[in-house]
């Protein structure tokens, strides 16, 4: 079964753009073409569907709908209350939850409203910290989350990469949390949920799992889900879930009410209704028998492409993947991560650098959603990391190594037409 999008061209929005404003079309063009020219490892991307794309084009954009469904600030919402009765319907069927919240503007706006609905400042939360794969909103003092309550952040084991049990458990003995965070932007094994649920039940605690980065395994049956065990999930839509850039929340009925106040009126104002449409597109296409193909893809690829890298010589974090992303470090190989990152750049390979448990040095972190999304499979994989390995050995010359992503790219296109 093709993991791919049936995509087709739709370049009719463009064309209105070029007679227009050829100077902003001109932009979105070399966008197209860098993301078409280019190897996307970024874990967090993704190229949603022209169906998602036609939905935030849409005349919803035009739409103010502060409020619910049936429960609106403005009038003419008949229309933007069957998208979104229809997106949450969705939700809920898709990951199995009592109660969905399709409204967050984005991952980091789901966070701030699952605290908001579970906490007051100051509480102590308990969450990976920032230097093992934790997330801005997890506690780090530039961001609301470190400034507006007491974080303390457990780690992860030192030989193992893997996150250390033991240690979750006596700091919430000790520190007795309000909440405790499971979910991570780098790591690249399945937070045992049963576990974490066990944990906060024996300290009195909230579970909060951020599942931003594998609610799209999850909706594909790829990966274990968080909904029978965390009073919230928080996700965000546009990652491996492959819809609009956006978050959500689910959790059970007894909590609806106060997610639901903790998104509007507290941390929100309008929704914005052609993203909430988007959202309905995309957990419509990850219910199909296609994405569940799709997302076990991905986590092949992932864990294909984190074994070539380690016969390359790259050190993988936790020696391999359970999901879509892996993180490496690239010492072995004569560089730190931060200028690995720019020579591959350079050679036309799009990733990020992310931090290394118990180093200095910074590593990379790879994604294979978007790469999947396109169509590659476990021999790319392969290509990619001889790539990636002749590049940073600098046995590969830039202008050749740009040259082959190039070639790879063009060989998947991930808008085919
Ligand atoms: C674990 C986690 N939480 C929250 C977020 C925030 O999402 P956004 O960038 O949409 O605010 C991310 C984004 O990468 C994430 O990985």
């Amino acid at each position: 079964m093709s993991v791919t999008h049936a995509l087709a061209a739709d370049d009719s929005g463009l064309d209105v753009l070029l007679r227009q404003d050829p100077e902003l079309a001109e932009i979105l063009l070399a966008e197209r073409r860098r993301q078409s020219t280019t190897l996307q490892l970024i874990a967090a991307e993704n190229f949603t569907s022209p169906a998602v794309l036609a939905a935030l084009g849409s005349p919803l954009a035009n739409k103010y709908a502060e409020g619910y469904p049936g429960a609106r600030h403005h009038g003419g919402c008949e229309i933007a209350d069957v998208a979104e009765r229809l997106a949450v319907e969705r939700a809920r069927d898709l990951f199995g939850a009592e109660h969905a919240n399709v409204q967050s503007h984005s991952g980091s706006s789901a966070v701030l409203a699952a605290y908001a609905a579970l906490l007051r400042p100051g509480d102590t939360v308990l969450a990976l910290g920032l230097p093992y794969g934790g997330h801005l909103t997890h506690g780090s003092p530039a961001n609301f989350s470190g400034r507006w309550f007491d974080f303390v952040g457990y780690g992860v084991d030192a030989e193992t990469g893997l996150v250390d049990h033991d240690q979750v458990r006596t700091l919430a003995r000790a520190r007795r949390p309000k909440a405790i965070v499971c979910g991570s932007i780098a790591y690249p094994r399945h937070p045992d949920y049963a576990f974490f649920r066990d944990v906060a039940d024996e300290a009195g605690a909230y579970l909060i799992a951020d599942a931003a980065h594998p609610m799209g395994l999850v909706a594909g049956g790829a990966a274990p889900s968080p909904v029978p065990y965390a009073d919230i999930v928080c996700a965000t839509t546009h990652k491996v879930l492959r819809g609009p850039r956006g978050g959500m929340i689910l959790c059970g009925s007894e909590l609806a009410e106060r997610v639901d106040r903790a998104v509007f009126p507290f941390t929100q104002g309008g929704a914005q209704m052609h993203t909430i449409a988007a959202k309905a597109v995309a957990f419509g296409e990850a219910r199909t028998p296609a994405f569940a193909a799709y997302a076990r893809q991905v986590v092949a690829n992932a864990r294909t492409l984190a074994a070539h890298l380690a016969a390359e010589g790259f050190v993988v974090t936790t020696g391999g993947t359970d999901t879509h992303l892996i993180t490496v470090d690239p010492a072995p190989l004569g560089v730190d991560g931060r200028t690995a990152r720019g020579l591959l750049a350079a050679a036309g390979i799009v990733l990020d650098c992310c931090a290394l448990p118990h180093a200095d040095a910074r590593g990379l972190r790879l994604g294979t959603a978007a790469v999947t999304t396109q169509g590659m499979g476990e021999r790319e994989m392969r290509t990619v990391a001889t790539l990636l390995a002749g590049v940073l050995r600098g046995a590969t010359d830039p202008a050749a190594a740009r040259a082959a992503a190039r070639d790879l790219a063009a060989e998947f296109p991930p808008y085919p037409g």
